[in-house]
């Protein structure tokens, strides 16, 4: 599609860390000598002891990934302490609240004296090197703050994004047996409350490896306190010194675990460590941002996800930067709300959601008109593939065809950004996430794992390792190997499907296996199904994604009911809200179907591929139903699809 090709613009380029030349540069010297080129990338972090081994990796066998393994380092340190000679008067976080009349500057020496409290608090409580704590927060300074904490005394961070249910809250506390929780009384989001105190409290009832709980008082809502046990952030870090010593870590030693959703069984605990982390976060910030000393820079993500992680705190901070903070919604108090938190902090990249794109985009152009956006330099998009209508409004009504606009293809698993355009060097086609990073190397397989040449589509896999790459699921290393090198040998399989044009140019076509994305938000359809068959009136479930204009994909529902029970409305919202108690609010159907039977193989397996063609009410192309044990189910299934 030349039509579609948008070059890089020579204003940008002339001034960009990476322009044409360059790129072409680093992507032959990252082949050709990844050693020597990743040894001086790593110079990018502090080094408490500088690796002299840099790759040491084996994608068949058991699997082993390690980066600079002799190295010692401290990712707070990298992060915060040798930023203040040089900047630390600078704004490190600029929050933003869910009320536009509440905002907040820390600078670099604030932050560092708010984590060196908290990290000494922490220790006080007993927390030592490996241990892991949970934090379940909302979008404020403290979540960054009790990460930073984390690092600096080696205790490993778990992530539970607000939006999940208590159940859920405690399975991820369970499964890495978490000694302490770090909440809030209470979080605000779209003029709105989160019970997060109460929820926790109600997860803590099946978690007995908590010990302490640190409560930030956010809102100032009631909450009840369990004495011995819970404390508040306020009153056990007032009298901390502001100076921390840190821990010096190898570089494998972890650095958080992130639960996120796969094909099967329960969440995975995707576990990073410590250098090669560190490094790619701050290597692809600076690159794929085009990052200048100075900038404002702001992902709209929330830190409960990885591109928080990676792209509000980490990379950012890492790299010296001013990063926004938002506690907020883009539609509150009204639609033009991201454009005037642009004007406000004068933002120079700006990184959001195709959904939330595609969200501002039904209410029109005028909302975003209103606000001048001059200081815009560089769009990013991240989560889910974005549709080129959403890009190119995008481009054009928010960035007024000045600014590059970056979608980066990545997971929770690769921890940064691994496919996409520079805004100095590759010409962006819309809806494409482009050219892998110099040093990432993917590949289109076939389903036999035959590498495909040239022009073609299949299942995306990457040949080699990066530094960011997830190191193992924590607590079941052979469910890594399993989950990610077995489907083909010798590869990092990501479970995406994607096309490459006669270009070279990737289009990510969406998961390939049973995760649906919903909103940016990945779910396991097995999750919701085993939600669905523990409420006491369901006999089975099978759940499937289904195109949705807003959310990219929904969720929609087959349910089969037991015998005896009757299919009502009232049953169908009681099912929504039982699942959104399982799991989550961000776990809510889009569309329940009654199923009196569902379309089985004769050995018994769902099959669904039917399922998700009627979802998407492409009745027309099911395919072949012969070789189900009952083909009439189809019948009735297209007679009564919902929507
Ligand atoms: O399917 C891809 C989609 O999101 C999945 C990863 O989800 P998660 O681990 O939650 O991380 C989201 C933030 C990195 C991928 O397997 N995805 C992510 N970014 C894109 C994308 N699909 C298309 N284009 C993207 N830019």
């Amino acid at each position: 599609m030349p039509d579609d090709l948008i070059p890089v613009k020579p204003e940008i380029a002339a001034k960009a860390l990476v322009n044409k030349d360059r790129y072409r540069a680093m992507t032959e010297a990252a082949a050709k000598d990844p050693e020597g080129f990743w040894r001086k990338e790593a110079e990018r972090v502090a080094w408490i002891k500088p690796p002299s081994r840099i790759k040491n990796v084996d994608f068949t066998g058991d699997v082993t990934i390690r980066w600079f393994e002799d190295g010692v380092l401290n990712a707070s340190v990298s992060c915060l302490d040798r930023h203040l000679a040089s900047r630390g008067d600078q704004v490190a976080i600029i929050w933003e609240g869910d009320d536009p009349k509440s905002d907040a500057k820390v600078t670099y020496r604030d932050l560092h004296a708010r984590v060196c409290r908290l990290a000494n608090a922490m220790r006080r409580l007993g927390v030592t090197k490996g241990d892991r704590v949970c934090i379940y927060l909302p979008m404020i300074v403290e979540a960054a703050v009790a990460m930073l904490a984390c690092a600096r005394i080696g205790a490993i961070h778990s992530i539970v994004f607000g939006g999940f249910s208590p159940d859920s809250l405690a399975s991820r506390i369970q499964d890495s047996e978490c000694a302490l929780l770090i909440t809030a009384d209470e979080g605000r989001r779209g003029g709105r409350s989160v019970p997060l105190k109460t929820n926790a409290d109600e997860a803590l009832r099946g978690c007995p490896s908590i010990r302490n709980v640190i409560v930030v008082k956010n809102t100032g809502g009631a909450v009840p306190m369990q004495e011995g046990r819970d404390h508040w952030y306020e009153a056990i870090t007032a009298q901390e010194p502001a100076a921390c010593e840190p821990e010096p870590m190898g570089a494998e030693d972890p650095l958080f675990i992130l639960y996120t959703s796969g094909s099967t069984g329960k969440p995975k605990g995707v576990l990073h460590t410590t250098g090669g982390y560190m490094v790619w976060a701050s290597y692809t910030h600076e690159l794929v941002f085009d990052y200048h000393p100075g900038e404002i820079y702001w992902c709209t993500a929330d830190v409960g996800w990885v591109t928080g992680h990676t792209y509000i705190v980490y990379g950012p901070l890492a790299n010296g930067a001013t990063t926004l903070m938002f506690e907020g919604v883009p539609n509150y108090p009204s639609v033009s709300r991201f454009w005037e938190v642009v004007d406000k902090h004068q933002v120079n990249i700006f990184y959001t959601a195709p959904t939330a794109i595609r969200a501002l985009m039904r209410d029109g152009e005028a909302p975003v008109r209103k606000a001048s956006r001059k200081s815009l330099r560089v769009l990013g998009s991240v989560g889910e593939p974005i549709n080129p209508e959403a890009w190119l409004w995008y481009y054009r009504v928010v960035g007024e065809e000045r600014c590059p606009i970056v979608d980066t293809w990545w997971q929770t698993e690769t921890g940064g950004i691994l496919i996409s355009p520079l805004p100095g060097a590759v010409d962006q086609k819309p809806g494409s996430a482009t050219l892998p990073l110099p040093g990432v190397f993917p590949a289109i397989v076939d389903g036999e794992g035959q590498v495909l040449e040239g022009a073609t589509e299949g299942n995306l896999v990457l040949l080699d390792s990066w530094p960011g790459q997830m190191r193992t699921i924590y607590g079941d290393h052979a469910r890594f190997g399993q989950t990610y090198f077995s489907t083909f040998k010798g590869m990092y399989f990501t479970g995406d499907g994607a096309r490459r044009d006669a270009d070279g140019y990737y289009w990510i076509t969406g998961r390939v296996d049973d995760v649906i994305n919903v909103s940016g938000h990945r779910m396991g359809t097995a999750e919701i199904e085993s939600a669905l068959v523990a409420h006491a009136k369901v006999a089975e479930a099978a759940v499937v994604g289904m195109p949705h204009d807003l959310k990219g994909q929904g969720i929609y529902c087959y349910v089969t009911l037991k015998t005896g029970e009757e299919p009502s409305e009232a049953l169908r919202k009681e099912l929504v809200a039982w699942v959104r108690k399982e799991i989550g609010p961000i776990a809510s159907p889009d569309a329940i179907q009654w199923a009196p039977g569902l379309p089985k193989t004769r050995s018994g397996k769902i099959m669904r591929r039917i399922l998700r063609k009627i979802a998407a009410n492409e009745t027309e192309s099911l395919g072949d139903t012969s070789t189900l044990a009952d083909p009439s189910v189809v019948e009735e299934l297209v007679q009564n699809r919902v929507g």
